[in-house]
Order: structure tokens, then C-alpha cells, then sequence
């Protein structure tokens, strides 16, 4: 064991008796990356919408807490569609907001859709995952850009729009995932033509975008990264079935390889995955897209034999991305030779390696950008790039679980390591992208429990 587990944490910790391949099948719902975007985009429609297949994750809960306060109905059945009525909208509270600060990053997406309803809004401080410095000026200038008004005080951010916000042109410095979906939200109903370049185009965007449509917006998608938005006076609501997730299809796929397992994912889907494929098949990964009429899925196993070493950088989409990085390199340790990882989208993306070296992995961390394509983060004081030497033997340890996705990478190696692992922090932060993950587990046959 390398560290002690504290008392305050002894409820919220999973033990896991490493070393069983995990088999089985698992289903995967909508994308979290869309759900809660898709949740905040009923704000700006004047009837009910309702997102199918929404699954039961806290950025879920967190969401809809704050769709309540302002007035939004929801109810949720026992098929997991959510119908949120923003019929009779009030603005919240700023103490009953601010329960919600620190909680996700999901809050400041709802800037656009509250000051085209309500004329203001109050947006607490914000959470999400410690994995760079994650700050929010592209979501501020933009906003200020459409006319907007920002106050910012110590516990969140005050705003206001004193007429309605006009349409804007405006270039990201970098395609920005939440900031593309800020213009996105503000600009369906601004007065006049919205332009982002340089804007992001993942899968879940485009989903987004697709909500958006359904709503009565106008957007069109040109191409190099160039989106343009016509404004409309009025948006209504929706119903959609969200694009699946593709960044949990991926952890379970690293899982099956770095288990030596074979797991089903029900409700995966190729082309969200085109990228991950070609990495899990380069690594010696075997696949096979099941294209059943009723809904189909992935299936991924380890085929036997060495697995192969990679040389990798994640990137906005269509690159590999960043979410996949994590348990991509838990079963990279179980490769053959030297995998290099160059990580470019956030700075600090492998705080979690140092649990894994802990287990036994061989990993060196570099400041140097270790790929093709020098990064925003060369030449200055971040760990992004790392080198990788395997095969190692995983043993088991005590592992403290830094964020959401290192999380579920941490919990992939003690079920690959030899012996018994205990996992804190997996309720605060697995559950916050991972539904059901204990019974998942359970019905893949890893040997787990809760003391
Ligand atoms: N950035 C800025 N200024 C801004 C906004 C972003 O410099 O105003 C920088 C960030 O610091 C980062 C880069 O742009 O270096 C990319 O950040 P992005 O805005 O694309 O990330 P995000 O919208 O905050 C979403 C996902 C992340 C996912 C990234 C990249 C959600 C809720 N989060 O974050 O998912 O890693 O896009 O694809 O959609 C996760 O699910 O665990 C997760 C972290």
C-alpha cells in the first residue's frame, strides 16, 4: 500500500481485488458533453422540451437543480427522459445558486439562455476538474461582445443585458469546446448574424447544434471551423435523443484491454469513435461494431498476444481527445516497448501518473511538446508530454482519485494490478460522468465491493 486512506473519506471508497479480466456487456447512455448543454438549451425555447436517454450522473442533477430554481419544471420517468417546462421562469436566488458553486462547469453556459429570458443572471463560481487552469475569458469577451454587461464579485458573476444582445463576429484563439457552445446558446436568439471561427466541431457540438435546430434556430456549419448562426425571435422546445458517450465507450474499451477482457458497449456508436478505433486497433486492440437494427453497439476485447506501443497526441476533434487520454495510458503500461503521449489541450493532464508509478508503472513526464505539433504549452512550466516503457506488473495500492477521468483510470489499473486496491473519492468524483459504474462493474464480474 502506498498511502493511508483518512477516516473522512472511508464512506466514498471502493475496494478492488485486482487482477480479473473484466467480461460482459455494459450500455452507455447520452453523452454527458451534450446532456447538460441540451438541458440548458430548453431555457431559450417558450414550450417543453425533452431529452431522451439522459443518464444518472450528479453533472445531471447539478444541472437540474439549477434549471428548478429558475422556475423550470422537470420531471424525469423511469426511461430516463427528462421534460423540462420553462413555462413560468423567475430568477433564482443568488444564496440558492451559489449551493450549486464549485460543483461543475456547466453554470456559466447559462449566461446567454437567462439574459434573453430573464434580462439578468447570476452565475456562481465555478467547478469541473483540476486539469489546467481552465479560465473563462473567451466566454467573457464573447458575452461582452453580444452587449452584455459583467460584474464580476467574489462569489460568481453578476450580468445583465439592458436591450436585446446582437449578433457578433468573432474568432476564438482556440477552438474552445465551451465557449464555441456559449456563442452557440447566445447567438439562436441575438438580433442579426453571429460568425465564430476558429470554432470546435466534436460530435457533441454538432449534437447541439442538431437540439438547437429542432428548436426553430438557424445554423449553418461552413467549412474550417466557421459557424453562422441567423438569429430568431423565438425558439420552441424540443425532443432529442442525445449522441452516446463516447468518452465513457472509451474507458471501457481501455478497461477490456488493459484486463485482458472483452466488453460489449451497448449503444456505442462508430463515428463517434473513428479516432479511438485506429489507436485501440494500433495497440493491438480488437473490435467489432455490432449494427443491430435494435441499436447495436461495440464490442472491444484484448485478442491475445503483445500489445503494441504508440506514439499519440490528443487534440480537438476530429484528433484524439484529451478523455481518452487517461485510460489510454493505463493500457499503454501493458504495451511492449515506449509509448509517448503528447497532451495539448490542458496543461496539467497527468497528475494522475504519479498514482500509477506508485502501482508500478515505468512513466516519465517531459516539458517538452513530444509530438508533431508544438503545443500552447512548449516551452513553459507544464508536464504535458509522457514517455511510457512497458510492460509493467500493476500492484495494488491505495489510490486518491484527483479528478473525474484520472478517476476512472485509477480504478482500470487496480482492477489490471495484482492484489487489493482501495479507490477513494470515486462517489465525489466517478459518479459525477460515470452512471451506475458499481453495478457496471459487478455485471462485467470485477471483483469489487463497498466496506
Ligand atoms: N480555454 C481558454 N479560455 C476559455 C475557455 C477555454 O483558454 O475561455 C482553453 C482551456 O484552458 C483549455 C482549452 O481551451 O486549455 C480547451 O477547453 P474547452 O473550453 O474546450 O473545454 P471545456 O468546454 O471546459 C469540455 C468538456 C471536457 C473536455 C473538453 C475538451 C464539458 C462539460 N467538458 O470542457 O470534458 O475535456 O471540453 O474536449 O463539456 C470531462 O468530461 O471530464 C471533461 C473534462
Amino acid at each position: 500500500m502506498t498511502k493511508s486512506g483518512g477516516s473522512a473519506l472511508s464512506d466514498d471508497v471502493l475496494v478492488v481485488h485486482g487482477g480479473t479480466p473484466l467480461k460482459g456487456e455494459i450500455r452507455v447512455r447520452g453523452a454527458k458533453n451534450l446532456v447538460s448543454k441540451a438541458m440548458v438549451a430548453a431555457v431559450l425555447g417558450d414550450t417543453p422540451s425533452t431529452l431522451f436517454d439522459v443518464p444518472a450522473i450528479s453533472d445531471v442533477d447539478i444541472v437540474r437543480g439549477l434549471l428548478e430554481l429558475h422556475g423550470i419544471r422537470t420531471t424525469l420517468d423511469e426511461e430516463r427522459s427528462l421534460r423540462m417546462d420553462p413555462a413560468n421562469m423567475v430568477n433564482a436566488g443568488v444564496d440558492e445558486i451559489n449551493v450549486h458553486a464549485g460543483s461543475s462547469r456547466i453554470p456559466i453556459l447559462l449566461c446567454g439562455p437567462l439574459l434573453h429570458r430573464l434580462g439578468t443572471a447570476y452565475i456562481p463560481n465555478l467547478g469541473g476538474c483540476n486539469i489546467g487552469g481552465r479560465p473563462i475569458d473567451f466566454h467573457l469577451d464573447a458575452l461582452r461582445a453580444f452587449g452584455a454587461v459583467i460584474e464580476k464579485q467574489p462569489d460568481g458573476m453578476h450580468l445583465s443585458a439592458p436591450k436585446r444582445l446582437q449578433g457578433i463576429k468573432y474568432r476564438l484563439d482556440y477552438p474552445s469546446v465551451g465557449s464555441t457552445e456559449q456563442i452557440l446558446l447566445t447567438a439562436v436568439l441575438a438580433e442579426g448574424v453571429t460568425e465564430i471561427s476558429n470554432a470546435a466541431v466534436e460530435p457533441e457540438i454538432i449534437d447541439l447544434i442538431c437540439v438547437l435546430q429542432k428548436m426553430g434556430a438557424i445554423i449553418k456549419v461552413h467549412t474550417d471551423r466557421v459557424i453562422e448562426i441567423v438569429g430568431v425571435d423565438r425558439l420552441s422546445g424540443y425532443q432529442h435523443r442525445p449522441v452516446p458517450d463516447r468518452i465513457e465507450t472509451g474507458s471501457w474499451a481501455a478497461a477490456a484491454l488493459a484486463t485482458h477482457g472483452e466488453i460489449y458497449v451497448r449503444g456505442a456508436r462508430q463515428t463517434d469513435m473513428m479516432t479511438f478505433l485506429n489507436v485501440f486497433r494500433t495497440i493491438g486492440g480488437a473490435f467489432e461494431v455490432d449494427d443491430a437494427p435494435t441499436g447495436g453497439g461495440i464490442r472491444f476485447w484484448h485478442p491475445g498476444g503483445q500489445l503494441s506501443p504508440v506514439a499519440l497526441e490528443t487534440d480537438v476533434h476530429p484528433g484524439l481527445m484529451t478523455d481518452w487520454q487517461q485510460p489510454l495510458v493505463v493500457a499503454l503500461t501493458q504495451a511492449h516497448g515506449l509509448s509517448i503521449v503528447h497532451e495539448t489541450v490542458y496543461e496539467r493532464r497527468f497528475g494522475y501518473t504519479e498514482e500509477l508509478r506508485e502501482m508500478g508503472a515505468n512513466i516519465q513526464l517531459y516539458r517538452d511538446c513530444l509530438g508533431g505539433t508544438p503545443c500552447r504549452w512548449g516551452r513553459r512550466d507544464f508536464l504535458h508530454s509522457a514517455v511510457i516503457a512497458g510492460p509493467s506488473q500493476l500492484h495494488a495500492a491505495d489510490l486518491r482519485i484527483p479528478d473525474l477521468r484520472a478517476g476512472f483510470s485509477h480504478l482500470i489499473a487496480a482492477l489490471a494490478a495484482e492484489g487489493t486496491s482501495r479507490v477513494f473519492g470515486v462517489d465525489r468524483f466517478i459518479t459525477r460522468g460515470y452512471e451506475d459504474f458499481d453495478n457496471k462493474l459487478a455485471s462485467l464480474g470485477a471483483s469489487v465491493e463497498r466496506p
